[in-house]
């Protein structure tokens, strides 16, 4: 397998091209980026931490019957994936109120939903990912009804599953995002499932434990990041270097 060139750089990740055009390379980062590029850090073993739970997370939600992009893991910061054509939506799933829809919705951080509420945005940075309904969608030719039933139903299944495993290790699932991707016909879950997309809550004591510590300035960032790939996976990190972001 061999890297040919750079097809997508997001806020943790750099995806490659590979010489089979059916596969992918993704490249997590130690960078963080919130606030619409307007803070921008480094996590010092984020990377390494997200690369991890990532091959956990995907490896049993196939386990579990949730088709998805993971290959396998390549080295400590990379894993091999299928290369599908992301859907340009993203995809909120929400157990508790925090963040946007806080905001939006004026309720307090932390009040728990009568039911899991789904959000749809567009995937845009230009326009600032807005929040927009299933017939947006439709209409803009952008995902099919059916596409969208098939996301909606694999969410709420990953909902359903990491809310479960997180709660055995005393972790509250607030809500996360998700991307979809097409190939060759199916839609499978892609992207990344990590502290960086999701939000994880010591259950005793409410604390994040993700990317809200980075962007709040909550203090020990790599702490949290490495107790939850402690919890989730038994997984001790050596410790890791700063790290040039580049691929090896
Ligand atoms: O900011 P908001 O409350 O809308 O985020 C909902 C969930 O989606 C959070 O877990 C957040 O970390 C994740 N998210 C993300 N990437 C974005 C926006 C939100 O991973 N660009």
């Amino acid at each position: 397998m061999g890297i040919t060139k750079v097809i997508a750089e997001g806020k943790g990740k750099r995806i490659y091209a590979t010489d089979n055009p059916d596969e992918a390379v993704v490249y997590f980062k130690d960078e963080a980026i919130a606030f619409r590029g307007l803070k921008i850090g480094r996590i010092i073993g984020k990377g390494e931490i997200n690369n991890l739970l990532c091959e956990y997370i995907f490896t049993l939600l196939q386990q579990k019957g949730i088709p998805n992009h993971f290959l396998h893991r390549i080295n400590d910061r990379s894993m091999l994936v299928l290369r599908v054509d992301i859907i340009p939506v993203v995809i909120k799933v929400r157990n508790i109120v925090a963040g946007s829809l806080a905001q939006r919705i004026g309720y307090p951080e932390g009040a728990r939903l009568k039911n899991t509420v789904i959000e749809y945005c567009l995937k845009d940075k230009t326009i600032d990912d807005p929040l927009v309904n299933q017939t947006h969608i439709t209409a803009m030719g952008i995902a099919t009804a059916q596409e969208l039933r098939a996301m909606e139903e694999i969410s709420l299944k990953v909902n359903s599953i990491l809310t479960d495993i997180l709660s055995d290790i005393n972790i509250e699932l607030i809500d996360f995002k998700l991307e979809f991707g097409r190939f060759h016909g199916d839609v499978l879950l892609s992207d990344e499932i990590s502290p960086d997309t999701c939000r994880f809550w010591d259950a005793s004591t409410h604390e994040p434990l993700d990317i809200d510590r980075f962007r709040r300035d909550l203090g020990d960032v790599e702490g949290a990041y490495r107790e939850v790939l402690h919890s989730m996976t038994g997984y001790v990190l050596k410790n890791s270097e700063d790290n040039t972001d580049e691929i090896r």
